[in-house]
């Protein structure tokens, strides 16, 4: 697949993100790659994998726990809660930035989703309603079981260690954090019918389901600056098995509620010809990043006039950049872009991590 993004296109134009300035419009979505160490520490090679795709306007990093029973739903992924996690990040922010690059930490807790073989805690949830999935634990693929229902006093612990995560990934030198609300993670079970059988304040209305994301916003926002804060939703999205019967008024709600903090980005993970985009479009006055999760090949001319168009502020993109490190320079010269190895999507080691080819390597004899 190739295409050729002009010199003048929007997309490749400079954006004010919050507190960060943005080279170009094109950013890096979150993507888990279970190559980090068992503790959760980055893996050795994270900071070649970031810094290799520095040319992103942002880096926005994989999902990364905020605590031990937050993580679990996948071998391997990383977490920013100790010590050793945030002076690995560190490393990373590092090699980034002297990359010329900018990057956020995305910040999840999985809730129902981890399996307590990887955790190595009890799973918890906004009610005791199991996902009817697997997950591949060390010793083989194994169903989720149903999890605790989190108590009401239970949830401010819980805001209080992404509150934690997000100083620590400041502290690392991240330019700022985006908070993992969509996908079936622990603040979409909040949002979604299905998961969320609350009684309490955190359950029933939409301004309810979506106290605790709010909740997560505003810690967030008051301990690194709201210009450091992006928030990632994905309305209608059944991974994970969600589902909203209604899927725009818990969104409508937590919106509102926080479109006064003037937050850094929302970033939207929908097909924008969905009516629910256009309604949260509506909604929300800040700098909107969409990640339309198509695999087309109009997929970045539909992306580049909606920047043209303002609709817009920015697009995420997740396999174009996994396996194209300089795919900005590719869309400068319309080259033909690499095709993501999905055996290697997960897989441990280098390869299909840091040995996709850039335009320069393929120049370049091997015996060189
Ligand atoms: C290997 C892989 C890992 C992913 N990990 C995450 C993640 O950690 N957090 C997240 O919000 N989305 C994650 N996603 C979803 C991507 O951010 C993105 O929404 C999806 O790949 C569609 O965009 P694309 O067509 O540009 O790849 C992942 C997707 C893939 C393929």
């Amino acid at each position: 697949m190739t295409f050729k993004l002009d010199g003048d296109a929007a997309l490749l134009k400079p954006i004010q993100v919050g507190a960060t300035t943005a080279e170009n419009r094109i950013f890096m979505a979150p993507l888990t790659r279970s190559r980090a160490q068992s503790d959760g520490t980055p893996s050795e090679l994270a900071a070649q994998y970031y810094a290799q795709r520095a040319s992103a306007g942002i880096i926005i990093s994989e999902a990364t726990a905020v605590s031990q029973g937050g993580n679990g739903a996948y071998v391997n992924t990383p977490g920013n809660y100790t010590d050793r996690h945030q002076e690995k990040w560190a490393e990373v922010a590092d090699a980034v930035h002297d990359a010329g690059g900018r990057m956020f930490m995305q910040l999840w807790h999985v809730g129902r989703m981890a399996h307590p073989e990887i955790s190595g805690v009890e799973s918890v949830a906004p009610s005791a309603v199991a996902a009817d999935m697997s997950a591949h634990t060390p010793t083989g693929k194994k169903p989720l079981p149903v999890p605790r229902a989190l108590g009401t006093t239970e949830l401010a612990p819980i805001v209080e260690q992404f509150r934690a995560a997000a100083r620590r990934a400041v502290d690392a030198g991240m330019d700022g954090v985006e908070i993992h609300a969509a996908n079936g993670y622990l603040l979409h079970q909040f949002a979604s019918d299905v998961t969320n059988r609350r009684t309490d304040a955190y359950g029933g209305s939409p301004e309810n389901r979506a106290r605790l994301a709010a909740e997560v916003v505003e810690a967030v926002a008051a301990e690194i600056g709201a210009g450091r804060v992006g928030l990632r939703i994905s309305p209608g999205n059944t991974a994970g098995g969600m589902a909203e019967v209604d899927t725009v008024g818990v969104y409508e709600a937590l919106l509102n509620r926080i479109s006064a903090l003037d937050m850094a980005y929302l970033h939207v993970l929908i097909d924008p010809s969905a009516p629910e985009f256009g309604t949260i479009r509506a909604l929300w006055s800040g700098t909107l990043v969409l990640n339309t999760g198509r695999n087309v090949d109009t997929k970045f001319c539909q992306l580049e006039e909606l920047a043209e168009w303002g609709v817009i502020g920015a697009a995420a993109v997740g396999r174009g950049f996994l396996a194209n490190p300089d795919l900005i320079d590719r869309l400068r010269v319309g080259a033909e872009l690499n095709e993501p190895d999905v055996a290697t999507f997960y897989a441990p080691g280098p390869v299909g991590y840091t040995d996709y080819p850039t335009l320069a390597d393929l120049r370049q004899p091997e015996s060189a």
